[in-house]
């Protein structure tokens, strides 16, 4: 039975052809670090890590290549972003949508720096209002942390108007883009946003152990660098260097892993990100539509895929999470992520935190309408057996 893949939100599979290839090559041609040594595998290395750095300023709409901080995934990222903004007495709005990378961070800054945080609310299909943010601003407000599409409802948020905002009220705005970047076109300089967090390894298609930090210029010099060590540069001082990006890059690079994200960037410079954002659309029509046909599925957040990406939660009556995914897995190779995706305030306010959350169907750049066609099927084929009145 084939494989289908619907935890693209998690993690994307499978990958292009390139992406495989060069990080065999890589591993088997090369095996150097990347800017330390002189000898030509280590060059090379070097130049494979810029090459990825300048695909993904231009990919995302960066300014130029040194916006970019790679880090080990987009937790990494917003990490970052979090502990080397944040200061004693300060105050952060996020969301209740946020993923734990965001969450876990800010409680524990808000235990052990002094740091206050305000999770503003979402309505009921899943979206945060840009005023309930601005009501929320206080004179120590420092910043604002808002996912771009939800992860658990793929919902996205008014990321304009909240920037916007941030930039009126001089409050930094940090983007979580980890369920967007790949899937919606987006401009960097467009966006009044100050930091962009996102994985490599998700709509990017690179393997996972890389994401980045998208820093606008100038809001490097607000932002501590968090660890520090061997750049291969400057050495000879004590200092971590406070240039961009050697500043939030200690260590050796993941070169395997980025070597697989440029060429994943690459690939979908092939593709039409738009044409592949209404596939999505579509196919959460048809998915919702089906739905509705079905006794005991429901769905949450909107009825459409409008203003939502591929990413759906459903539920059935009266049976267990991990039953239903392990059941799709078990009997038709289908496979899905169940339970609370590591977002427990998103599912408190859509009331599914009690029945241990949603099964989550996330669709990814290679999933065709005859993946979508079987799951259909094999819906209304286990909701009979699953569901208990
Ligand atoms: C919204 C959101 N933010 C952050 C992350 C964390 O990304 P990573 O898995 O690369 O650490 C995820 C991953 O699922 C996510 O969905």
């Amino acid at each position: 039975m084939r494989r289908i893949f619907f935890d693209n939100a998690a993690t994307s599979w499978p990958k292009p052809e390139s992406v495989y290839r060069v990080v065999e090559d890589y591993l088997r041609s090369n095996g150097a670090p990347a800017g330390r040594s002189v000898y030509r595998e280590a060059g090379e290395a070097d130049r494979i890590v810029s090459e990825t750095r300048k695909k993904m300023a231009r990919f995302i709409g960066a300014e130029d290549l040194s916006r970019i901080v790679f880090t080990a995934s987009g937790t990494d990222a917003l990490n970052l972003a979090l502990q080397g903004t944040l200061r004693p007495g300060d105050h952060v709005i996020t969301s209740v949508l946020e993923h734990n990378s965001v969450l876990r961070p800010l409680q524990a800054l808000a235990q052990t720096r002094d740091v206050s945080v305000t999770h503003v609310p979402c309505s009921a299909l899943g979206y945060v209002d840009p005023d309930l943010i601005q009501a929320e601003i206080r004179p120590n407000t420092k910043l604002i942390a808002l996912i771009h599409a939800s992860n658990v409802l793929g919902t996205i948020q008014p990321i304009e108007s909240v920037g916007k905002i941030a930039q009126n009220h001089g409050v930094l705005f940090l983007i979580d883009a980890a369920q967007s970047v790949g899937y919606l076109p987006f401009d960097a300089r467009e966006l009044s946003a100050d930091l962009i967090a996102f994985p490599g390894h998700k709509g990017l298609l690179g393997p996972l152990g890389v994401g980045g930090l998208y820093f606008a210029p100038g809001v490097e010099d607000q932002v501590r660098s968090v660890r520090q060590g061997g750049t291969g540069t400057k050495s000879e001082s004590l200092d971590h260097p406070a240039s961009m990006p050697e500043k939030f890059e200690a260590g050796n690079h993941n070169v395997p892993a980025i070597a697989g994200l440029g060429a994943g960037i690459e690939f979908l410079e092939s593709l039409d990100i738009e044409t592949q954002r209404t596939k999505h659309r579509e196919m959460v029509d048809v998915l919702l539509a089906a739905c509705r046909e079905i006794d005991g599925i429901s769905s949450y957040g909107p009825d459409e895929g409008l203003d939502r990406l591929g990413v759906i939660s459903l539920s059935m009556a009266n049976c267990d999470v991990q039953e239903f995914a392990s059941l799709l897995d078990a009997s038709f190779r289908i496979q899905v992520r169940s339970g609370l995706h590591c977002a427990p305030l998103a599912h408190k306010a859509i009331g599914t935190i009690a029945s241990g959350g949603t099964v989550r169907f996330s669709f990814g750049h290679f999933n065709t309408d005859q993946d979508l066609q079987i799951l259909v099927a094999a819906l209304n084929e286990i909701a009979p057996l699953l569901i208990k009145p």
